[in-house]
């Protein structure tokens, strides 16, 4: 299932091409480092339910990837003066390359401190690169983009202080803004505000929502 890569520290490519060699329908970016988690049970109903509808995927787990979310100097020199023909990490060009390829995608991670883990804050600094996501893009944007992530706190909380908006905020407007045609973010919410029978209750119509949502892809136009 897991795509891994061998490399932490890839040498650079020689080519900024994104060209796919074969289309999926969803690319999944997976960002927790634990199996046994609830966040890897969110993703294994969301495949089943892909599976389920006949759906393909690809999927990039970061941890297990041993994906580099640091942006390093070359890197942030590139950004700072839009060099968008500098050569680009061989592991960016492969983030990019599998974006291309996929019709939807879904980003999956629990909420850390009100945000993704920097593992995924990483590599949103070093895979929308400039003259792939911007100035200019060369990102095909998906006909979809789904952001689910799992939280200790209940949604109803969330909202109540702001964090839930900031966090959708963040993820829908900027993050993924225009390189989506359509987006939801998705938070499954109470794991560590709610206790006993009633996060059982919780826990349980959150799978069937993971579910649903690789299911339904399937009654969707496919065409990006
Ligand atoms: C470092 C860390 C920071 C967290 N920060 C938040 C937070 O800001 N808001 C929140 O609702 N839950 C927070 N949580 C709780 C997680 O979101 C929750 O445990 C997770 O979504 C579900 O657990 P899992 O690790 O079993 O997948 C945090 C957990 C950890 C480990």
């Amino acid at each position: 299932m897991a795509q891994t890569l061998d490399s932490h520290w890839p040498e650079s490519s020689s080519s900024n091409l994104q060209t796919p060699d074969s289309t999926v329908d969803v690319h999944i970016v997976y960002a927790h480092p634990g199996k046994h988690s609830l966040t890897h049970e969110v993703l294994a109903s969301f495949l089943r339910g892909l599976g389920d509808a006949g759906r393909t995927h690809s999927i990039s787990d970061l941890y297990a990837m041993g994906f580099n979310p640091v942006l390093g100097l070359a890197d942030y020199e590139r950004e700072h003066n839009y060099r968008a023909d500098d050569c680009l990490p061989a592991d960016v060009v492969a983030e990019q390359g599998k974006l291309n390829a996929a019709d939807v995608w879904a980003f999956i991670y629990p909420v850390w401190w009100t945000d993704c883990p920097a593992i995924l804050k990483g590599w949103f600094d070093r895979v929308w690169t400039v003259g792939f996501a911007y100035k200019p893009r060369a990102v095909v944007p998906a006909r979809k983009a789904l952001v689910i992530c799992t939280a200790g706190h209940t949604e109803a909380h969330l909202r109540e202080t702001g964090c839930y908006q900031a966090m959708e905020t963040t993820m829908l407007t900027d993050r993924l803004y225009d390189r989506a045609k359509e987006k939801e973010f998705i938070l499954l919410g109470g794991s560590e505000a709610l206790q006993g029978s009633e996060w059982e209750q919780q826990k349980s119509l959150h799978m069937t929502t993971a579910y649903r949502l690789g299911r339904d892809l399937a009654s969707e136009s496919a065409a990006k």
